[in-house]
């Protein structure tokens, strides 16, 4: 059994006493290959879950009364279903806007005893809230037998960000953190929420990510501004045709067409949208050519539209995205998640992958002084219940 699993079940034990109606939750993390900023422009996406993950011990409770311990940070929350209000922790959000998710929808939680720990780092952009968000959602559909199915899931656990951590978050993460399957990356319409599981298999090709360490508070106020911006820009752009719904009906002609329409900066936002969903689609057929040299260059293009058109990505992304493009044995990279911070993404030749992480280190802190973190990631599956032939504590 994995080490965070054996230690978080440990640290219940010790916490809320051994019990034996308690579940196991892993919850991974994730990383997105090529589609960043289009999930709610209902575009296209393709991310894929990660070794990293959030693990939970949950136990039901019948008296309405939850008890939360983050066990990385050493912090408890204590709260009663019937009265949920927004934490200045900050992380028991995240938990109390599932369980007020769950309550709206009409599903009445008995309560509960949590622990929660892992390895995803916060705030690097792999999505560690929506491991949390969907773990717990998860959780407590197993915990109370609700029997709500994996969309609606998914779909509770981003309104829980949108609506009680106030982060007006598409559907991306969450749902690869439900969906994730091992070395397959999944394409998502985020329209339809047709999916489609493509294979990402090669072994001689490493997903290595190259964490800033930088986390920006800009990163959650910049992020409803473009999901603003979006809006106005097609409020706009319906002035002259009535049918479009959002920007992922827009297409490059029509836009030019009404570029004099739109204030430049709105302009250069829907042009990056519309080329990034393109891309997402060449991406996939790449995959399925094997074609993993083009599928790297539409990497960099895709950094190029978020850093100059979309304007998300910072000195600190654009000199790694820089570094990698100029070190041996890299195919692709490019800065991944909402941007201002976290991490780059970047697929390299796996008899390359130790130069690479020590050059681009090394290159860094020469350029800046400051130190990266470096993670040689594998694709695994998405967030599921740990069965244990024995209860080891
Ligand atoms: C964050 C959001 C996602 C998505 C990305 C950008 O990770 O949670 O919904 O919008 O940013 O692609």
């Amino acid at each position: 059994m994995n080490k965070e699993t054996q230690w978080v079940k440990k640290v219940f034990a010790e916490k809320f006493g051994y019990n034996k109606d308690w579940i196991v939750i892993r919850s991974p993390g994730r990383v997105n290959l090529i589609g960043e900023h289009t999930d709610y422009n209902e575009g296209f996406v393709l991310p894929a879950a990660i070794d990293k993950a959030i693990v939970f011990v949950i136990a039901p409770r019948v008296d309405g009364c939850c008890r939360f311990y983050a066990a990385d940070i050493d912090e408890n929350y204590e709260c009663h279903r019937g009265l949920l209000q927004k934490s200045a922790q900050g992380w028991p959000n995240y938990l109390l806007g599932v369980i007020d998710q769950f309550q709206k929808a009409g599903h009445e939680i008995g309560g509960c005893d949590l622990v929660f720990g892992g390895d995803i780092p916060i705030g690097a952009g792999l999505s560690s809230s929506a491991a949390i968000e969907a773990g717990f959602a998860f959780g407590l559909n197993e915990l109370f037998d609700f029997k709500i199915d994996r969309v609606r899931l998914v779909k509770l656990a981003q309104k829980a960000e949108n609506e009680f951590v106030g982060v007006q978050c598409g559907i991306m993460d969450q749902f690869i953190s439900i969906f994730g399957e091992e070395r397959k990356v999944l394409r998502l319409d985020c329209r339809s929420l047709e999916y489609e599981y493509v294979p990402f298999e090669r072994d001689d090709i490493r997903t290595v990510l190259c964490d800033t360490q930088v986390r920006r508070a800009l990163a959650s106020s910049e992020y409803n501004v473009r999901r603003r911006e979006c809006e106005l820009a097609i409020n706009t752009l319906r002035r002259f045709d009535n049918n479009l719904k959002s920007l992922r009906d827009v297409s490059l002609d029509f836009l030019m067409n009404h570029k004099k329409d739109l204030e430049p900066v709105l302009y250069n936002r829907c042009e990056y949208v519309i080329r990034e969903n393109a891309r997402v689609l060449q991406a996939c057929e790449d995959l399925k050519q094997n074609d993993f040299r083009s599928f790297g260059e539409r990497m960099y293009e895709s950094h190029q539209g978020l850093r100059d058109g979309y304007e998300v990505s910072s000195p600190e992304l654009d000199l790694l995205v820089e570094l990698a493009s100029a070190t041996g044995g890299v195919l692709g990279a490019r800065m991944m998640g909402a941007g201002f911070g976290g991490c780059t993404i970047n697929l390299v030749e796996e008899s390359h992958v130790e130069r690479f992480s020590e050059t681009i280190q090394r290159q860094y802190r020469e350029k800046t002084g400051q130190d990266i973190k470096v993670y040689i990631t594998s694709i695994q599956s998405g967030t599921k219940k740990v069965v244990e032939e024995q209860i080891h504590v």
